[in-house]
């Protein structure tokens, strides 16, 4: 036992040191980049697991087919990065590869379509060590329910709380199991700052801070004072405290839900809640989740990789809105707001106001690629 309590001992020293190291690196780090300055913009589209390569594939032949022009002037650039996949994480026991993260690296911004994320283990997932490499540190997710009067805006702190250390807790045998939960003040400052500066370009008036801060006292606590601090820099944006587990409530209270505008929130907090607002949505395969850092930028689906899709042979079913949804994230984010805005129009017809065709997931509906066409064509015609 004592050799357990040494080594754990020994273990927290190294953790504390590396999270003191990054919230120092945090602080003094400046670098950032402006899309509109570059020559050319590189994206970069992974395939990832399961409906993974079927759904991105789809996708990067709508972007292909929105940014012909560009990408004929060499403005562009579409890169597929192979090597995504678990076979391959797990061969080289590695979240993420060295040599796909390089090229991954080497792009302006990426589409990514899910990947597998195991169970237990010491691998970690592809997402978290993603938003790790490339200090991710706003995960946005847009959730929209125009006839129930919904327009909510999330910011997910993505690179900290409860998934910084996710694999690195501590296990005494048959005895208890110990996870650390880490907040900065310079992580939380800067997906504070993210909000409130969305909250103050797009008009909103309110923006909820969501924590467990009378439980998790130190973290959340921390979390909450910063989130107050920042907020005194944008007079007129009211800053509200709510917790976690009565705004999962008042998300389905229809009494409440239409008054909340931009919702900020700790990584766990926000990754379980944004799955139940997708779900008011229409389901997790129509969200889109756009993955923000200073320098690099990444947008994905919310769902999973949906495995039984593909053990069942239905991948080609496979609904590629989110990754779409994600690719107009992406358009608007590196500057193209006109074609964003066609192929959020383009969606909306095709899932919403005229659907000629129908995805279901399986042989009674739509092909991802046929859906796709749909999408394509409709964009033709505006
Ligand atoms: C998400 C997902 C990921 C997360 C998983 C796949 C690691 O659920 O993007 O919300 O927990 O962040
Ligand atoms: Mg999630």
């Amino acid at each position: 036992m004592e050799n357990y309590v040494n080594k754990a001992v020994e273990q927290f020293r190294t953790i504390l040191e590396e999270q003191i190291a990054r919230q120092r690196k945090m602080e003094a780090d400046k670098a950032y980049t402006d899309y509109k300055k570059l020559d050319k913009i590189i994206i970069g589209v992974c395939g990832g697991d399961g409906i993974g390569p079927i759904i991105s594939a789809e996708s990067e032949r709508v972007l292909k087919f929105i940014l012909k022009k560009e990408i004929e002037a060499g403005k562009v650039e579409i890169r597929t990065i192979e090597g995504l996949t678990i076979e391959n994480r797990i061969a080289h026991n590695k979240a993420i590869p060295d040599d796909v993260l390089a090229e991954i690296k080497a792009c302006n911004v990426i589409l990514k379509a899910p990947t597998t994320t195991l169970k237990g283990g010491t691998l970690e997932s592809a997402n978290v060590a993603m938003r790790r490499e490339l200090d991710l540190y706003a995960n946005v997710r847009p959730v929209a329910v125009p006839e129930e009067d919904i327009d909510w805006t999330f910011f997910r702190e993505n690179t900290e709380g409860e998934y910084v250390l996710g694999s690195r807790g501590v296990e005494i045998p048959d005895t208890l199991a110990f996870d650390f939960k880490v907040t900065t003040n310079e992580g939380t400052k800067r997906i504070a700052r993210a909000a409130f500066e969305y909250a103050k370009n797009n008009g909103k008036t309110n923006v909820a801070i969501v924590t467990k801060a009378n439980i998790m006292k130190k973290t959340d606590g921390k979390f909450s004072e910063i989130c107050h601090e920042v907020a005194k820099d944008y007079p007129g944006i009211e800053a509200e405290d709510w917790y976690i587990d009565i705004m999962t409530a008042n998300l389905v209270n229809p009494r409440m839900r239409s008054k909340f505008q931009v919702i900020l929130l700790p990584n766990l907090y926000g990754d379980i809640i944004t799955d139940e607002a997708a779900q008011l949505q229409g389901g997790v395969g129509t969200a889109g989740s756009a993955n923000l850092g200073d320098v690099y930028s990444m947008f994905e689906a919310i769902h999973g990789s949906a495995p039984r899709m593909i053990e069942e042979g239905r991948g080609m079913y496979a609904n590629p809105t989110s990754m779409l949804k994600a690719s107009e994230m992406l358009l608007r984010h590196i500057g193209f707001t006109e074609y964003a805005d066609k192929l959020d129009k383009a969606l909306n017809i095709c899932t919403e106001t005229e659907k000629k065709v129908t995805l279901t997931g399986r042989n009674d509906g739509a092909t991802c690629s046929e859906f796709g066409d749909y999408v394509m064509e409709t964009i033709e015609k505006m």
